[in-house]
């Protein structure tokens, strides 16, 4: 099969890309290797799960959200939003497709992209001239490598695999890595009364998702600086009023949190209520590393030893784009993340692009969408004269 552009992944990213090349009149394919669209938020999300950002900075090209949608959206809204989106401007991914192997052929100057058909075990090869690469930030879930970690014999599970804490009452459960999902799942397992401890290693800024909201609502207007003195200092006077949390183990880098992020990608955690946990003892807070694990015995790197019935891994994800495409370098690095700065991240060489990965969230991957299909759109008026 032959298009014009062909999208691998139909994340909030393809879809997007889809729609904005659609108003362009630009033929495209979106490959997806699930049944679904949006599979991250449809299979691979908690159950509790919220948008830790506010409405405007979590919508789609030419579909804002209406004044009656909550400010935090929960999961279910976010997927009704995505699913009225899809029928608003009937995209149809073609679904059960992983690609499998991609690469730029010289000869015909097209991309020819391989992916396996999971219905029926065959492998279908297309052909494009543009490729987008769409295939999402959070691949494949990472776990990092623990010595013994062959001997536990309790449950281990990735966030991605975790939904919720029922089946973990009454159990020890520690989550390592402390950022969103971390503390949030943190948060879920004490709901569900599992004894929990939750392992974190480097300095978070933990923040309200106000305070994210004001933050990121200001820095349109004021330099990274100035946001991140105001929001210290509403952090501060919470801090105040509510007790400083370095004592239970949870410290604060040095550099503000929008800093922070704006310089190493790093998001600031927002609070859904794991501090007050941990600041009633209800949550453990384990700093470092584990050092190594036998049987069920965790010894960390600080020297403590503790027994846990499972582990969940909350330690992020690796990008699994240099797995499938040949000439990634045309784009990105061996980290499956953009060679080049932003703004510009997004335009590879031989009309290799990537969106949604920005780690700026779904509205990073609206505006690379937006940017791609304008990109395509001027090359193509230029070599069609
Ligand atoms: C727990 C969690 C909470 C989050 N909360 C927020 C939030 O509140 N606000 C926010 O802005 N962002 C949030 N994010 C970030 C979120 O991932 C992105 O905003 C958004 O989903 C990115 O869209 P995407 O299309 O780039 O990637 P994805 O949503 O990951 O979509 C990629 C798609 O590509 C498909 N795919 C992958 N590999 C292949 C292949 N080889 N062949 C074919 N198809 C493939 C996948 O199945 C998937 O459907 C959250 C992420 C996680 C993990
Ligand atoms: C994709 O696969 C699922 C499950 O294997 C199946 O139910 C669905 O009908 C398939 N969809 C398409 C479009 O082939």
């Amino acid at each position: 099969m032959e298009t014009v552009v062909l999208i691998v992944g139909a994340g909030p990213a393809g879809l997007a890309t889809s729609v904005c090349l659609n108003q362009h009149s630009i033929p495209n394919v979106i490959l997806e290797k699930e049944d679904v669209y949006a599979s991250l938020w449809k299979k691979r999300a908690y159950d509790r799960l919220k948008l830790h950002l506010a409405k405007r900075f979590c919508q789609l090209p030419f579909m804002p959200h209406g004044p009656d949608v909550p400010t935090f959206m929960p999961k279910d809204h976010f997927i009704d939003y995505l699913d009225a989106y899809v029928t608003r401007f009937n995209i149809n991914p073609r679904y059960n497709r992983t690609v499998k192997f991609s690469t730029f052929d010289v000869s015909n100057n097209k991309w020819r992209v391989e992916a396996e058909n999971t219905v029926t075990g065959e492998t279908e090869v297309y052909w494009s001239e543009f490729l987008v690469v769409a295939t999402g930030e959070n691949g494949d879930g990472y776990i990092p490598e623990v010595k013994g970690i062959e001997t536990f014999p309790g449950e281990i599970v990735h966030s991605s695999q975790y939904k919720y804490g029922r089946d973990f009452k009454g159990k020890n459960v520690l989550v390592v890595g402390g950022g969103n999902s971390g503390m949030e799942i943190s948060f879920d397992l004490c709901n569900f009364e599992a004894n929990t401890a939750v392992l974190v290693r480097t300095p978070r800024h933990v923040l309200t998702k106000e305070e994210v909201y004001l933050g990121m609502s200001l820095l349109k207007y004021v330099p990274v600086k100035v946001v991140d003195t105001l929001v210290m200092l509403t952090t501060m006077a919470r801090l105040f009023v509510y007790g400083d949390v370095s004592k239970y183990g949870l410290l604060r880098p040095k550099q503000g949190p929008f800093a922070t992020k704006l310089y190493t990608g790093k998001s600031p955690v927002i609070d859904v209520g794991t501090v007050q946990k941990i600041r009633d003892g209800k949550i453990q807070v384990i700093n470092g590393g584990i050092g190594c694990i036998k049987g069920k015995t965790l010894t960390f790197e600080n020297g403590l030893k503790q027994d846990f019935d499972a582990i969940v891994f909350a330690t992020g994800y690796k990008s699994s784009v240099c797995n499938w495409l040949k000439n990634y370098d045309y784009v990105m690095k061996e980290d499956g993340f953009p060679k080049k700065p932003m703004p510009k991240h997004w335009k590879g060489e031989k009309n290799l692009y990537c969106a949604g990965f920005s780690r700026k969230g779904i509205a990073g991957a609206a505006q690379d969408a937006m940017a791609v299909a304008d990109d395509i759109k001027s090359i193509l008026a230029t070599t069609k004269c």
